[in-house]
């Protein structure tokens, strides 16, 4: 007896040593500090009213009474529908400046968790919610109280946010609820040139009617790119980890650059910036699309087996007022199916799942920063300025989720709008587009140092262009904006 006695107790005391080590099975899932939020930038002066300790409750699941909540499209609102969110808009506009379900505080929090806003749990470091495997999952929890609340406010349970349904020709330009300067709906900063059409990555054109119906369908191949670019695991669809004390932007996912980045920037002026960017309410339409999209890659790509299972990504947790105003902590692993949420998506057509990616022909070529000398001895040297286009031969290598192009130590300051394209060729032979990287500019007194990474599936890129026979492919990233702005480590596929 004394003797199990005895070896409890040191089982005990060791598990309690392993606990207060740092040991690396130890799990560390970000969580944010409600009462550290840094707001000494006056560009970026974000932070909600503290709030009382006892006050915190952890997130519950509501009972299976209310009705499901269907998300429409923006573009397709019945007279009613449109009414009714409009109501609710105004009535949060209309709530005082320190109440937390003001439209402006909503939109605050938003940039409290991108901007240097708020700090880790126990860490001397801000919690940044973008470029990593917490871009959908953050965006979620967010819209899914931001939508609760706006019904509490006209007392309908079943009011359901719209999605912007860009990924589809009709809805390819600012839907019409929005554009009434009168309607609460309305923002204006947009861009008159968004209510012609909106960009998904690189297919702007003149806006004409005769060059829209190749605008779109630029679009439809750019939707149709960045989805496959990202379909064959969780790690390459919703980023990188990212866990407690991490440096901040591991990577993005492939529809985080595009086409997120390029309808924030091409909506209105409050869309481009980190900070200012909820303060359109289209910004809801256009996340509840990024979230549609979520949705839609779970179904079709996977078996939700390949979700990830780390518990650092499920364990991870947010904070939000809610409808009832309480302040709750909400964890990655209460917001993975949305019928558990409480709403769904109605279904419409994906036009662009099914198209064929465009193979273009050699001689489109470009400049080099460095000439090829056949396979593989290549005079690019890495790190270097993105200036002008840059074309390496890469060794391929096939792993257990295919093959998978990793653009590293990518460097900037978070301030700059950064914009560049990465090719897919065959030695000697046509290349496609297979992915971007997109970086929303931030404001800032002081350079924010970022250093991040691109990761792209190429395995059916490579089987288009006909190399999947070959030792290499060349890859060539074409700077879009800002090129001088922005260094590359390095080119590789693993
Ligand atoms: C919602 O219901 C509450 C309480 O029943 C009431 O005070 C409020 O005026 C109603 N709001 C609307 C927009 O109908
Ligand atoms: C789902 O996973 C199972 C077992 O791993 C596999 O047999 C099946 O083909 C998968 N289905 C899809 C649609 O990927
Ligand atoms: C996903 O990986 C499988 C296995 O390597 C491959 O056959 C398939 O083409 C890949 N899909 C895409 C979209 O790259």
């Amino acid at each position: 007896m004394a003797l199990q006695a005895t070896a409890t107790h040191a089982a005990v005391a060791i598990v309690f040593l392993l606990m207060q080590l740092e040991l690396p099975g130890r799990s560390k899932p970000v969580s944010p500090d409600p009462y550290r939020c840094v707001s000494d930038d006056p560009l970026v002066d974000c932070c909600p009213p503290p709030v009382p300790k006892k006050n915190i409750v952890n997130f519950k699941l509501e009972s299976k009474s209310s009705p499901l909540r269907v998300r429409r499209p923006a573009h397709a609102l019945t007279l009613e529908e449109a009414r009714k969110y409009e109501r609710a808009t105004a009535l949060m506009r209309a709530l005082p400046d320190d109440h937390p379900w003001n439209f402006l505080t909503q939109a605050n929090v938003h940039c409290a968790y991108c901007s240097g806003g708020y700090y880790q749990q126990g860490q001397e470091m801000t919690l940044e919610i973008h470029n990593s495997w917490h871009f959908f999952t953050w965006h979620r929890a967010y819209l899914y109280f931001y939508e609760r609340i706006l019904g509490k406010l006209i007392n309908d349970t079943s009011f359901a946010l719209p999605f912007w349904n860009w990924d589809h020709p009709s809805g390819m330009t600012i839907p019409p609820i929005y554009r009434r300067p009168s309607s609460s709906l309305f923002n204006p900063t947009r861009y008159p040139t968004a209510l012609k059409f909106i960009n998904l990555g690189d297919c702007e054109g003149n806006n004409t009617p005769e060059s829209i119906p190749k605008q779109k369908q630029c679009n439809l191949q750019a939707m149709h790119r960045q989805f496959i670019a990202g379909f064959n695991s969780s790690l390459l669809f919703f980023g990188s980890p990212y866990r407690a004390a991490d440096q901040p932007y591991p990577g993005g996912g492939p529809i985080e650059s595009s086409p997120h980045g390029p309808i924030h920037i091409s909506t209105s002026a409050d869309m481009e910036y980190m900070d200012t960017a909820a303060r359109d309410p289209i910004f809801f339409a256009h996340h509840g699309n990024i979230d549609r999209l979520w949705t839609i890659w779970e179904r079709i790509s996977m078996n939700k087996s390949r979700v990830f299972k780390d518990k650092d990504f499920l364990d991870a947790s947010f904070l939000f007022w809610d409808e009832n105003m309480q302040f709750v902590r909400i964890f990655v692993r209460d917001i993975m199916d949305t019928r558990k949420l409480g709403y769904v998506y109605e279904e419409v057509p994906l036009p662009w799942m099914k198209i064929k990616t465009l193979v273009e022909k050699e001689g489109r070529q470009s400049k080099s920063a460095g000439k090829d000398e056949g396979h593989g001895k290549s005079r690019v040297t890495f790190p270097l300025k993105l200036q002008s286009d840059v074309r390496v031969n890469v060794r391929r290598r096939v792993g257990k989720e295919g093959e998978k192009l990793v653009v590293s130590d990518i460097e900037l300051d978070g301030r700059d709008y950064v914009w560049f394209k990465v090719y897919i060729g065959r030695v000697g032979g046509g290349r496609v587009e297979a992915g971007c990287f997109v970086h929303l500019e931030r404001r800032a007194k002081e350079r924010i140092h970022m250093v991040t990474k691109l990761q792209i599936g190429i395995t059916q890129f490579i089987e288009e262009v006909g190399a999947d026979g070959d030792d290499w492919v060349v890859v060539t990233l074409v700077p879009v904006v800002a090129g001088d702005k922005v260094i590359v480590g390095g080119v590789m596929i693993v």
